[in-house]
């Protein structure tokens, strides 16, 4: 599939089919994160694939009530947690860059899961306690986020951005840049 058309009608997917997801693909789209670039090329993520229906409970139960993607936790045939080792990335004027590495990595994934004909969705709004003690996750590790994965159970619909010229500047803060 073209990159663009990939990157253009990837959806945050939050129902799903119950069919597995054949080993190749789940190895494809990991293979898409080992691969992202990283600070010093330290590559600080790591990531826990679950597949047993009581982890992901226990997943799901460590989404705060109210978040949109806890029936998808439980409805994905799987879901990858993403975590990442602060100490291994770097941290200049108080931004830590391991979030970026992890997020660079994981959004990797999620473009060749659609690639693949797989949906996913980015779920950051977690207790990270709860995910860590589901996962046994070491305390030196952060949970950065976690994805369900699976085929979507239906198309869809697109969902509005931004213009361009509300947020690119031409050489000065202000200056729309207009196509
Ligand atoms: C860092 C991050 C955290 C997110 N956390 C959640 C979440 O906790 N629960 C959820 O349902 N969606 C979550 N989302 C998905 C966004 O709501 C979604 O990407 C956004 O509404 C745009 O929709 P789209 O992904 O379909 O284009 C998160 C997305 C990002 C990038």
């Amino acid at each position: 599939m073209d990159i663009y058309n990939v990157i253009h009608n990837r959806r945050s997917i939050r129902k799903y089919k119950p069919d597995p997801i054949p080993k190749e693909k789940i190895i494809k789209i990991l293979e898409a994160a080992r691969v992202a670039p990283s600070w010093a090329n330290k590559q600080c993520w790591r990531f826990v694939l679950v597949e047993e229906e009581t982890r992901k409970e226990k997943l799901a139960a460590a989404l705060p009530e109210g978040n949109p993607a806890t029936r998808a936790i439980l409805q994905a045939p799987l879901v990858v947690v993403l975590c990442a080792d602060p100490r291994a990335s770097g941290r200049v004027n108080g931004k830590e860059y391991y979030l970026l590495d992890a997020g660079l990595a994981m959004q990797q994934l999620v473009l060749a899961a659609w690639a693949e004909g797989l949906g996913t969705c980015w779920v950051a709004w977690t207790d990270e306690d709860g995910i860590r003690k589901a996962c046994n996750i070491p305390g030196e590790y952060r949970v950065v986020a976690l994805t369900p994965v699976g085929i979507p159970a239906k198309e869809p619909k697109p969902i509005p951005r931004k213009n361009l010229s509300e947020i690119a500047f031409k050489e000065m803060w202000g200056n729309s840049f207009t196509a």
